[in-house]
């Protein structure tokens, strides 16, 4: 299959390259913690279930910070006070409290059928997690510190590893603003979204947002037209993220999906991470193996496939 976006898959030289930022101290993660996490149904944060005894999602992520290297968490309401309790307790898993950050998303209201703006309202989406890690703080502060490089993975997908060697560096080695993780899709009907191009530039489209006769087309090869999923895992430039906090967050759409709460059904407005890519003049694709690098935990019913993957 053809794509019209770079798609690079990874190599010695990428390896080195994010190694090399990683032990130079000049590469920081950020991890997406503020989700409320309905499907689960869990009474605490997605990253205070403990997926084997004792040992919670979050303490899986502190593990793979290496010593010395900067880890923020953004949260929402829903999610701050028992994250930043669930780490204190933990005396943060081994690494120092000065290396662990935390910072919080906003509310927008819910809206009913008739869109009327209801008083309730919920976490903004992952969209706009720029703006509130420059508004807390840390955007500087990081920047202050000499980091070049950030990688965003959300904190359900159990696989993802915040300082992937790769994403670094292909994202420092091409001079890319972004760089996008993708996977192969496997069962056209999994809700991911899709990697396609857009007015000439790299882009993701929601599953729930593109018509079954694109999601579910197959192309003249027998492969999949649109081949690859995104996982919400990217690396970020610096300055990539400082030219966007300097634009207003209202240059993202509002994405609209509808929920249900108790019997009745809200609609609820969300940024999408993804929407960012419109905004830069470098975005390439990393393709890394779906087996190693992917695997969420939605529901309990992912349970098992979660201790699995962890397993290996
Ligand atoms: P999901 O889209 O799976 O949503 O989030 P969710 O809220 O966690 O779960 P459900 O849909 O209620 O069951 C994907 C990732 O984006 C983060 C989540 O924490 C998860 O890591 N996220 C989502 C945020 O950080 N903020 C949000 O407002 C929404």
């Amino acid at each position: 299959m053809m794509h019209d976006f770079v798609v690079n898959a990874p190599t010695q030289e990428s390896s080195q390259a994010g190694k090399k930022l990683v032990v130079e101290g000049k590469a920081a993660a950020i991890i997406l913690a503020g989700g409320h996490g309905s499907r689960l149904g869990h009474n605490a944060p997605k990253g205070c279930f403990e997926v084997f005894e004792d040992i919670s999602i979050y303490q899986l992520i502190a593990k793979k910070v290496p010593k010395g290297l900067l880890i923020a968490f953004m949260t929402s309401d829903a999610t701050h006070a028992k994250t930043v309790e669930h780490f204190e307790k933990a005396n943060y898993f081994g690494l120092q409290k000065e290396h662990v950050f935390f910072f919080q998303q906003q509310n927008l209201p819910l809206q009913n059928e008739e869109g009327t703006l209801l008083p309730l309202s919920a976490p903004d989406g992952n969209g706009a997690l720029f703006w509130h890690f420059s508004a807390s703080g840390i955007l500087k502060d990081w920047e202050a510190k000499g980091i070049e490089q950030i990688t965003v993975s959300t904190v359900d997908n159990v696989l993802a590893d915040p300082f992937q060697p790769d994403l670094i560096g292909i994202n420092a080695l091409h001079n890319n603003d972004v760089s996008v993780v993708a996977i192969e899709r496997e069962d056209p009907r999994e809700h991911v979204g899709m990697i396609v191009s857009q007015n000439g530039k790299l882009a993701v489209q929601e599953y729930s947002e593109m018509a079954d006769s694109e999601r579910l087309a197959y192309a003249a090869d027998g492969g999949l037209k649109h081949p690859l999923a995104n996982i919400s895992y990217f690396a970020f430039s610096m300055p990539f993220i400082k030219k966007i906090t300097n634009l207003s967050p209202a240059i993202l759409p509002l994405h609209r999906a509808k929920k249900k709460v108790g019997d009745d059904y809200f609609y609820k407005s969300e940024y999408f991470i993804f929407d960012l890519l419109a905004y830069a003049d470098k975005a390439e694709v990393l393709k890394l193996s779906r087996k190693e690098y992917f695997q969420p935990f939605k529901s309990m019913s992912d349970l098992e496939s979660v201790r699995r993957a962890l397993k290996k």
